[in-house]
């Protein structure tokens, strides 16, 4: 099957395929005016000058006239909880009367809340509900996503969620990649002990014999996982396969970057507290970091120092972290105006975070995140558009008018 797309105003395309990006490198944003983008069989074969484009000759099963609108790389967002039951507006609304994020957890809101409603769902209502939420990212413009388990806190609820994350991958054009975990907060009726027991010798062996994840995550944080609880929890995950990304410096500096280091993490996210001295370690080091910009938003956190990472030389991704609790949202266009707004980084550097370093941070680098000849045809065209800098600039306006996902329209 060939499709291909004509009189495209912009294409932001990339032909060096670089697997990431690093300090100054981020502010490199490839374009071609006036162009026509060709993909075959569901990969990208070709782009170029309309000008150079054969009249006649080319053949497409499908046409699309971008009439003047813009194409640009699908959306990675390589940090989400798309998989929940229900919602949490009441902490919203605690929130706002002045609650903090850790005191609603300590009080046992929070995750434990959402697992308790995740409980009283059968895997086909979780699967119902959590559909809604990857069509509506879908819908935005993303075209690979990774969701986490983490809500279900007991052996059989983790299963659950890990089996609805892989229906959702069967059931979408997205490309889905399934996270591990369990060590997202203590599972109410357990002691810390006692929990630990239950994730090293029963959820993670469970999860790697049924192949339900690729990686393995810990929330080593404040009040959750410590460093060494976090260390004995990837080990375990890493005889399965599962390579770790963590939660780390989201509530104080967690000690949590050098463990994602020191066991070869694809990725550390949230960073909110992240201390010099590890943005020091970040620069020389394989592992991305991950910023979530819109968490900072929803909860009045400090924003990740995305700007002083690029600075010193970091790689740098930005995910949405869409969940029930810190963050409601999966609106990567959002996240990238925030990323700008609120972080200081230009927009190339934005979307670049949001593009193939984020696809870098699913270890999905050289299939996705950029358009580049032979990586998965995953873009979207947009109406027509002023400039690059406006995507982030009208930062709740939508540009999309077509989404191509695998070399077909969707
Ligand atoms: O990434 N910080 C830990 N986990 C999620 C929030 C989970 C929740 O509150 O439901 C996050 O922000
Ligand atoms: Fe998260």
């Amino acid at each position: 099957m060939r499709l291909l797309v004509t009189n495209i105003a912009t294409l932001v395309c990339d032909r060096l395929a670089r697997p990431r990006l690093q300090g100054r490198e981020m502010g490199e944003l490839e374009t071609l005016d006036d162009a026509y983008l060709m993909a075959d069989d569901g990969e990208v074969s070709e782009f170029g000058l309309m000008a150079d484009l054969p009249t006649e000759g080319i053949r497409a099963d499908v046409t699309i006239d971008a009439k003047g609108g813009m194409v640009l790389p699908s959306w990675c967002d390589p940090h989400t909880h798309i998989v929940y039951a229900g919602s949490r507006e009441g902490e919203f609304v605690d929130k706002i009367r002045g609650l903090s994020y850790a005191e609603i957890a300590r009080r046992g809101g929070g995750i434990l809340n959402s697992a308790d409603l995740l409980h009283s769902l059968t895997e086909d209502e979780l699967y119902e509900q959590s559909m809604v939420r990857a069509l509506e990212i879908m819908g935005k413009g993303t075209g690979c996503v990774e969701i986490k388990s983490g809500y279900g806190l007991n052996t059989a609820d983790e299963l659950k969620m890990l089996r609805v994350i892989r229906r959702i991958r069967e059931s979408v054009p997205m490309h889905v990649s399934a996270t591990f975990l369990g060590a997202h907060a203590v599972g109410r009726n357990y002691t810390k002990p006692q929990y630990m027991d239950l994730l090293l010798n029963e959820m993670i062996p469970e999860v790697g014999r049924e192949q339900l994840a690729e990686f393995i995550d810990v929330f080593c944080d404040e009040g959750f996982f410590t460093p060494e609880e976090t260390a004995r929890i990837l080990e375990a995950g890493a005889k399965w396969g599962m390579r770790p990304k963590i939660h780390a410096d989201e509530l104080a500096a967690s000690g949590g970057v050098k463990v994602a280091i020191d066991h070869g993490a694809l990725s550390v996210d949230h960073l909110e507290r992240i201390t010099d001295g590890e943005i020091d370690m970040l620069r020389n080091s394989a592992v991305m970091p991950t910023g979530l910009p819109g968490t900072s938003f929803f909860l009045n956190l400090p924003y990740a120092p995305l700007r002083k990472m690029i600075d010193a030389g970091c790689a740098v991704a930005i995910a949405s972290d869409y969940n029930p609790g810190s963050t409601p949202s999966g609106d990567m266009k959002f996240a990238v105006s925030l990323a700008c707004i609120k972080m200081r980084l230009l927009p190339a550097e934005a979307i670049n975070a949001a593009t193939i370093n984020a696809a870098c941070a699913m270890g999905q680098s050289g299939s996705f995140g950029s358009i580049a000849v032979g990586k998965r045809a995953n873009f979207y065209v947009t109406r027509p558009l002023p400039s690059i800098d406006f995507i982030p600039y009208a930062y709740t306006t939508s540009i999309i008018s077509r989404i191509v996902l695998n070399g077909q329209p969707v």
